[in-house]
């Protein structure tokens, strides 16, 4: 007969399996989640990103970029979108966000006409991943199915914010670091950077590489003469620091490869951007290439690492709320 310490460990070992399946089940969304529930939901949200389009041509970035902010940050659970109230201190006034990320009354704006349609059933994160998808494939990029039923989480992280989300301003080998830290490898990071091919960026982000690089007295080496002189005169030395610039100067709000064609040319526009090409030895370089030189190689991964990105630690099954509306968690 099993001694009692044996018996014990082989029980722990189970629960330790059964708590493992249980885990891999919850963890798992799927591209069906709501077919039945609310089967016009991809209709309803392409409809009101084309309403808002219409009068801002930025949208599909700003919806973009909100995904990868709220994905980086206690995974994918909405938390972005939390305002400050109670006990909850939001995400937006953390330096990578404040005055920074945007489009909040459009997903306000999805959010009522999806609840008119489903109430109760589509979380806000999962309408971050659904509006990012359509958004890349209404500006012109690859059509991916992104899996869905995320749930909402009822905390925000602020300090979270400012520590996993990479900076214009680092280093390679650190955004490396923040990338893997929620799983996501060089092919994503590169894969992902590919979003700068639409939106904007503030001269602040980028104006340390324009007249005195890391204290050189000149502007950053990997920045092309020609595409200096243009940004130079968008970002004066003195003052001017939010505005806005393009982050693919050739094709600004088409989704396309160019991001990796500009960056062959020195014609990345923030020093995270051209750390890709232009660190000698990185792994990263011959990932940019393959993307510059087949756009259909860049699409296939794009969708890929979205979906990686949009699987980092997703509330599922009885976890987190559906909250009703996005800037609050649901009164208990
Ligand atoms: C690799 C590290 C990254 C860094 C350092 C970075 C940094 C930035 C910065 C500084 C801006 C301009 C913000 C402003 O001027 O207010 C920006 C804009 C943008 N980023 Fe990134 N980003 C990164 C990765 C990503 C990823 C992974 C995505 C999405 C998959 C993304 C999507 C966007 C988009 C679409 C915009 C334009 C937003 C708009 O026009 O509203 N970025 N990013
Ligand atoms: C929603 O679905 C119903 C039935 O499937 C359809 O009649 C209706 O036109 C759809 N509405 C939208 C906005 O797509
Ligand atoms: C560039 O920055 C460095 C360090 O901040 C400073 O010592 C130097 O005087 C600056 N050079 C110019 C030309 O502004």
């Amino acid at each position: 007969m099993a001694s009692p310490r044996k018996l014990s460990s082989l029980l722990q070992a189970a629960a330790l399996f059964l708590a493992m399946l249980l885990h891999g089940c919850n963890a798992q969304l799927s591209t069906r989640f709501y077919d039945s529930s609310c089967s016009n939901l991809t209709s309803v949200v392409t409809n009101v990103i084309r309403q808002a389009q219409n009068s801002d041509p930025r949208i599909h970035a700003s919806l973009i970029r909100l995904h990868f902010h709220d994905c980086f940050v206690d995974g994918c659970d909405a938390s972005l979108l939390l305002d400050t109230s109670g006990s909850i201190q939001t995400e937006k006034d953390a330096a990578p966000n404040q005055n920074s990320v945007r489009g909040f009354d459009v997903v306000d704006d999805i959010k009522t006409a999806v609840e008119n349609f489903c109430p109760g059933i589509v979380s806000c994160a999962d309408i971050l991943a659904l509006a990012a998808q359509i958004s890349v494939s209404e500006a012109g990029g690859p059509s991916y199915t992104v899996p869905l039923g995320r749930r909402d989480g009822t905390t925000a992280n602020p300090s979270g914010a400012n520590n996993a989300l990479p900076s214009p301003f680092e280093g390679l080998t650190s955004i490396q670091s923040k990338f893997s830290a929620v799983g996501l490898d060089d092919t994503d990071l590169v894969a992902l950077s590919g979003a700068h091919t639409i939106g904007r960026a503030q001269c602040f982000t980028f104006s340390g590489r324009l007249y005195n690089f890391s204290g050189t007295g000149s502007p950053d080496p990997t920045l092309d003469t020609n595409y200096g002189d243009t940004l130079r005169q968008s970002c004066p030395q003195s003052g001017g620091g939010s505005t806005l610039n393009d982050l693919d100067p050739t094709t600004r709000d088409a989704f396309d490869n160019n991001y990796f064609t500009n960056l062959q040319s020195n014609r990345g526009l923030l020093q995270s951007d051209q750390e890709l090409f232009s660190t000698s030895g990185a792994s990263t370089v011959s990932i940019v290439n393959s993307f510059a030189n087949s756009q259909s190689t860049f699409f296939q991964s794009f969708g890929n690492s979205m979906i990686n990105m949009g699987n980092i630690s997703p509330l599922t099954g009885s976890n987190g709320q559906i909250r009703s509306d996005c800037r609050r968690v649901n009164a208990s």
